[in-house]
């Protein structure tokens, strides 16, 4: 079984306790952790005991039973962006997995069947999910590609303006592939794109009849520094977000939410290049099994550096990058707190047992949705159905709710 291979027996009975502990109390839940971690374990595992308690907690209602397939899922950490407020998601999973039943049906009837390069199937539910949730006055996308992302809005968003922005409009695609170009769509695009940092939003808005930069949701999945994103956001306004790529540090060709959150301080943060700890072993073991998986000299620079992707904060698909001392990279997560109200990452929607997923490592990602257990289930919907390849995109999205900006 899976769980042979990678679960340790001091690993099987940390994962029992945790288990217990889903289900008491979450302060008293985590001293009890740290004190019999500290019996048993060194401290780089007292750590990531401890933040996955808290990660798990966040997101409530969680599983009573313990139960992770066998795959780690969060063994390594899961960097939680930390709010000064404290706030977490309007929506409990148990309203996800309702949702995951009617979208699975939206999904079959997509135009583009194979969206290699965009949206697979965990991030599509995951915008979908969001903006049926939020029930914004306009959607903003940047980064349309073939248009995948748009018609993934268009079908939570029946009646709502959307604004794309991208170097290419979608229908430069359809002479070699499906596209799909939506009627109640303002592209900028080709000669008119114009990058989200620069556009005159206060006139866009006007146009749409929009008074309030608040009930809009930005979708971003163009590939660029998100930081830069944030800082535009806070500009004009905008609070809620989602960020497609929101990939883990050491990974990507962006300076990332994930990367930027991810800091000594913070749940699931922080690493440590010395070699011979626990994080070493543990990333090795993982390394051949899921392509994401980066070991601990991938993960490290020259002189230690771990944060961003060996202490550089790329930018524009990777064509730029700029090393970043830790003091910055600390500020940079200091920043991002600031203005912070809440943070929540998509789950993936299965684990790899059902999708058959071989790319991202699930010892750095929250539990799926759907367990082995839920097999049934996933065949009920369908699941089973939709190609592998659309199981393989997962990189956290994120959903970001800013804080109003202060009027001082
Ligand atoms: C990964 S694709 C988007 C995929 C799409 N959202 C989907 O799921 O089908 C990234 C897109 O971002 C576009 N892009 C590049 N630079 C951009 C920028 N500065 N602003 C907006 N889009 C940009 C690229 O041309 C490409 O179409």
């Amino acid at each position: 079984m899976e769980r042979g291979k990678e679960v340790s027996a001091a690993q099987s009975w940390r994962l029992w306790w945790m288990g217990r502990l889903r289900s008491t109390n979450v302060g008293t839940s985590l001293m009890v952790v740290v004190l019999l971690s500290l019996l048993t374990l060194k401290w780089t595992e007292v750590i990531s005991v401890a933040n996955y308690a808290y990660t798990s907690a966040r997101f409530s209602p969680v599983r009573q039973v313990w139960a992770d397939d066998g795959f780690g899922f969060g063994i390594l950490g899961v960097p939680w962006c930390r709010s000064r407020a404290n706030n977490t998601v309007i929506w409990t999973r148990a309203e996800l997995l309702q949702e995951l039943s009617v979208f699975a049906k939206v999904y079959e009837t997509r135009p583009i069947i194979n969206n290699l390069n965009g949206m697979g199937f965990d991030h599509s539910f995951g915008l979908w999910f969001i903006a049926r949730k939020l029930q914004p006055a306009l959607a903003i996308e940047s980064g349309v590609f073939k248009g995948h992302s748009t018609w993934i809005l268009r079908q939570a968003l029946p009646n709502v303006p959307i604004v794309a922005l991208s170097p290419r409009h979608p229908r430069h695609y359809s002479k070699k592939s499906s596209a799909y170009v939506d009627s109640n769509c303002q592209y900028f695009t080709g000669k008119r794109f114009t990058d989200f940092g620069h556009i005159s939003w206060s006139l866009v808005l006007a146009e749409h009849k929009v008074k309030d930069p608040s009930t809009v949701l930005v979708f971003f999945d163009d590939h660029q520094n998100q930081l830069r994103r944030i800082e535009a956001a806070q500009k004009y306004g905008f609070q809620h977000l989602v960020f497609e790529d929101n990939y883990d540090t050491g990974t990507g060709d962006h300076y990332s939410m994930r990367q930027i959150c991810d800091q000594y301080h913070v749940s699931g943060g922080g690493h440590d290049c010395f070699k011979g700890e626990e994080e070493l072993k543990i990333r090795n073991e993982r390394q051949g099994r899921w392509e994401k998986a980066v070991n601990m000299s991938e993960l490290c620079g020259d002189d230690d550096e771990w944060w961003g992707v060996q202490g550089f904060a790329r930018d524009d698909f990777g064509h730029s990058f700029r090393k970043i001392p830790h003091s910055q990279h600390f500020e940079n997560g200091r920043f991002v707190g600031d203005g912070l109200d809440v943070y929540w990452e998509v789950p993936p929607v299965a684990s790899p047992i059902l999708t058959h997923q071989t790319r991202y490592d699930p010892a750095r990602t929250v539990l799926p949705l759907l367990l082995g257990e839920d097999k049934a289930l996933f065949q009920e919907l369908g699941l089973q159905n939709v190609p592998r390849h659309a199981f393989n995109g997962y990189t956290q999205m994120a959903y970001v709710k800013l804080l109003p900006a202060s009027l001082d």
